[in-house]
């Protein structure tokens, strides 16, 4: 059967300013716009981008997707400070209000208490894919109805938080969860470099599955995969379910 999510493949060196252009587009079209917005080095271009143009993130509200836990409060890759630098922090028109996830008090209430925000309405939510096939920190064995909520960190996701500079490996973190997620009016899955091209294609094409969380985007009925040609090489365009 064909995918009923929409592809986008483009030069590597187009990604970041396409995909900055499409949400300019959308702020435009409704500046209350609510955003889910993730961190990590796929959406560190696209940022760089949307200050380079200005965008309007006035009206709107932010979102962060996920966050660690364990890490001191100037830890460079904490994630609402690693958004705050690279994005809200540095744009002329900021957002109306963000969210990063408050951290204060027992990690269970923080999420609960995100969770409320994220579920007041997202209208468009952007996520990465992690190498090993997670959403936020939708760790493999993650069902499409998790709930937001604090996580034990896959291996992975620890070994990519010391790569951010995190001073101690941590162990958990919150994310929001699938449910939520899928809640979200629009969904753009951003993939880039080579090696993520593995992973994208069981997302888009293998089983949908809790072994890669993000397989179960492709029910969500708007979908978008900005995807660059490196991590674009090995899609054949056959979901097989
Ligand atoms: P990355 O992280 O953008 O740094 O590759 C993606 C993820 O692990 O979710």
């Amino acid at each position: 059967r064909s995918p009923r999510y929409r592809l986008e493949v483009l030069p590597p060196d187009a990604w970041a300013g396409h995909v900055a252009d499409r949400l300019v587009e959308r702020l435009t079209a409704r500046p209350t716009l609510r955003i889910c917005l993730p961190t990590g080095d796929t959406p560190t271009p696209l940022y760089d981008a949307l200050v380079g143009r200005g965008a309007p993130f006035g009206g709107a509200e932010v979102l962060l997707l996920d966050e660690y836990l364990g890490l001191s409060e100037d830890d460079p890759a904490r994630a609402g400070e690693r958004l705050r630098r690279e994005l809200i922090d540095r744009l002329a028109d900021p957002p109306a209000a963000y969210h990063p996830i408050d951290l204060a008090g027992p990690p269970d209430q923080a999420a609960g208490r995100h969770d409320v925000l994220a579920a007041a309405g997202l209208d468009l939510t952007l996520v990465g894919i992690g190498r090993n096939g997670h959403v936020g920190f939708n760790e493999p064995g993650s069902d499409a109805d998790s709930e937001t909520r604090v996580v034990a960190l896959a291996a992975e996701s620890r070994q990519v938080a010391e790569a951010y500079g995190a001073s101690e490996g941590p162990r958990s973190g919150i994310t929001l969860g699938l449910r939520r997620l899928l809640e979200s009016a629009e969904i753009w899955l951003l993939a880039t470099g080579r090696s993520k091209a593995e992973i994208l294609a069981r997302a888009l094409e293998g089983p949908e599955t809790p072994q890669v969380p993000a397989s179960f985007l492709r029910r969500h009925h708007r979908l978008t995969v900005l995807a660059d040609e490196a991590a674009a090489t090995r899609l054949t365009g056959r979901p097989s379910s």
